[in-house]
């Protein structure tokens, strides 16, 4: 992988002092090309896909859709299988308003879900009755299959709805064995891929995944884009739940006949570049390989938890092998704030983190830590940067 090349397509990394950009699990940087895609659409053919039948329309359609196709192919998928989405969250919500759940069935999640796969289950219990279980994570900090193995076999499963990748310290569930397992007792599987995909190949076909959602910002793609892939048959039993526009094939005053899916999930006018800059995104990941990234992630990832392991006070969230942590360095420094230091990384050093409980508030309180510093990784930072990074939580640590 050339990070130089690579590098020469994001404007803020150029100049002479550029930005060291570490929070991609946060919102990643565009890259020219995805950026050029969307404007292309808004420059040269701005109109509404689906409606009118002039040359703007229809390429708009032609584009649209292109984009879909672009993106099962990515995933495995069939294009119908593809619902464009705001967000990840959006995708779950989908999932979770337009499921057939009823009081007593079980939804069980992972106790380190991003409050996108929490409040809505929480939402449905309280209104529908539905039973939410969270599984705790081992004493090691890693998926118990075992404890979920008894927990699926007790029956009354009827969804379970777990992170891919955690946002929190970059640990990537078995998600495998957790949907053959699932699927051996009747139980659906959603993934919250929203982490996963910006780094992992994610095979929707091999994994075997009923549903899946992911955001296109923290995969060099834009905000306020998504997708939830959803098997064709499950599609087509879910009714949707935002209605209006787009979603009908005709209506009279006393009804109306939904359009097929994806379609009947799309409702009102879409975010048409924002889908082909996502696609975009899509083929430039593919092009470069997810799995030259997520080595590259892990190299970086291994100089600084090297370099910092040792610091006094230091702790690092999650698992202890970097391997298991991708892109993701988490931690914690005794007698310092977690927003202090990245507001003195940005001040003194150029250097963006995220600090804070990283919309997990649930998993940090449950454990009574307040917060964390997170750097995270992608194709564009260098040894260098990290290498600076170490050098920079060292004099920090020291001014305690
Ligand atoms: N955007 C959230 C993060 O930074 C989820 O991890």
């Amino acid at each position: 992988m050339d990070i130089a090349r690579i590098r020469e397509d994001f404007d803020v990394l150029k100049g002479d002092k550029p930005v060291v950009y570490f929070d991609s699990a946060c919102m990643s940087l565009k890259p020219v090309q995805v950026i050029d895609k969307m404007n292309e659409a808004y420059k040269e053919y701005t109109a509404c896909a689906g409606r009118s039948s002039h040359r703007f329309g229809s390429r708009m359609s032609d584009e649209y859709e292109n984009a879909r196709a672009v993106i099962a192919r990515s995933l495995g998928a069939k294009p119908g299988e593809v619902v464009f989405t705001r967000n990840t969250t959006e995708g779950l919500n989908l999932v979770s308003n337009c499921l057939e759940l009823k009081k007593g069935e079980i939804v069980v999640t992972s106790d380190r879900e991003h409050n996108s796969n929490l409040v809505p289950w929480q939402l449905l219990s309280d209104r529908k009755g539905i039973v939410h279980k969270v599984l705790p994570s081992s004493p090691d900090w890693l998926f118990d299959l075992d404890a979920f193995r008894v927990l699926i076999n007790r029956g009354g499963v009827k969804l379970v709805s777990v992170v891919f990748s955690s946002n929190l310290d970059g640990y990537s569930l078995p998600v495998r064995e957790i949907i053959k397992i699932s699927h051996e007792s009747g139980a659906l599987v959603m993934l919250d891929a929203a982490q996963a995909m910006p780094h992992k190949k994610v095979n929707v076909r091999e994994l075997d995944a009923d549903f899946v959602a992911f955001s296109g910002h923290k995969m060099l793609g834009p905000y306020g884009t998504g997708v939830l892939y959803g098997k064709a048959h499950l599609l087509e039993a879910l009714s949707p739940f935002i209605v209006g526009g787009e979603t009908v094939e005709n209506t009279t005053y006393s009804g109306h006949s939904f359009l097929k899916p994806p379609h009947r999930f799309e409702a009102g006018l879409q975010n048409y570049s924002g889908s082909i800059g996502l696609a975009a995104a899509c083929e430039y990941l593919d092009r470069v390989g997810k799995e030259n990234i997520i080595r590259h992630e892990i190299r970086l990832n291994r100089v600084i938890s090297e370099g910092i392991s040792s610091i006094r006070g230091l702790r690092i969230l999650g698992p202890e092998d970097a391997v298991q942590r991708g892109g993701i360095i988490s931690f914690t420094l005794e007698g310092m704030n977690h927003h202090e230091i990245a507001m003195i990384l940005d001040r003194n050093a150029n250097i963006m983190v995220r600090s804070g409980q990283h919309c997990v508030h649930s998993w940090f309180n449950s454990r009574g830590i307040e917060g964390s510093v997170r750097a995270s990784l992608y194709l564009y930072n260098t040894e260098s940067e990290a290498d600076l990074f170490v050098r920079e939580i060292k004099k920090l640590a020291g001014l305690r």
